[in-house]
């Protein structure tokens, strides 16, 4: 009699295991019975459904216009990219007005004067302190010759020894600095012929 209690008790708590475990696997198809509903039910907007708390019924909304998702693809323009398909575009696709040039200089004199200097022949303070980390000079024909595009890559990008500036200078910028590089440039080559017919005494 001992014997048959302590089977029948063994039996009913492998029943009782068996029940328990049960729930670990399997899938189940009838709703679930809950005894504590915590946080599995409570007032929400189905994305899908309606609530009346918008004009137009949805409960999802658009985005504010010209709103740019993180990491999303921005459009391939030459403004955006410096390219004209494979090609670097030859010409600032932003009209170069006295604007601009001024935009670019108070930009060019903020972010890239430190290593190029205020003339973009490289010799700014950090070149100074650092002697082994020479930039290049910008008004060196080799830069006069460079695609406006190219450059837009360099400061974009950067390139071997000069770091990116993409987060620091937004777009419009860049090209507001490639269109003030070209003045350096224009300046640095500078001949008496620039000088008014007028003025060329005083020079002399
Ligand atoms: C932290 C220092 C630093 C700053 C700031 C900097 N550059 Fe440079 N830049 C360099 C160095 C160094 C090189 C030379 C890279 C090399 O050839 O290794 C260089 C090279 C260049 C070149 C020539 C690339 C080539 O193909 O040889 C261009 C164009 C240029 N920089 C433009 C700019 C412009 C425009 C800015 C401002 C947005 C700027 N840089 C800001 C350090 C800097």
């Amino acid at each position: 009699m001992k014997f048959a209690k302590k089977t029948a008790f063994l039996l009913l708590l492998m029943l009782a295991a068996m029940f328990v475990l049960s729930a670990c696997n399997g899938i189940q198809r009838d709703p679930p019975i809950i005894v504590w509903w915590d946080m599995k039910r409570q007032p929400k907007f189905r994305t899908e459904g309606e609530t009346g708390l918008f004009a137009d019924g949805r409960n999802t909304r658009y985005p504010p216009e010209d709103t740019v998702a993180q990491g999303s693809p921005i459009e391939d323009t030459a403004f955006n990219t410096g390219m004209d398909g494979e090609m670097y575009v030859g010409k600032n696709p932003v009209p170069v007005t006295a604007a601009l040039i001024h935009q670019g200089q108070f930009r060019f004199n903020t972010y890239c004067s430190p290593c190029h200097d205020r003339t973009g022949q490289g010799k700014g303070l950090v070149p100074q302190h650092a002697p082994q980390w020479q930039p290049a000079n910008l008004t060196d024909d080799r830069i006069v010759q460079m695609a406006d595009g190219e450059i837009f890559n360099v400061i974009t990008n950067g390139r071997r020894t000069m770091p990116p500036y993409k987060y620091q200078v937004v777009t419009a910028d860049r090209w507001a600095i490639i269109a003030y590089v070209r003045v350096l440039e224009r300046a640095a080559h500078g001949t008496i012929d620039d000088v008014p017919q007028e003025q060329r005494a005083e020079l002399k």
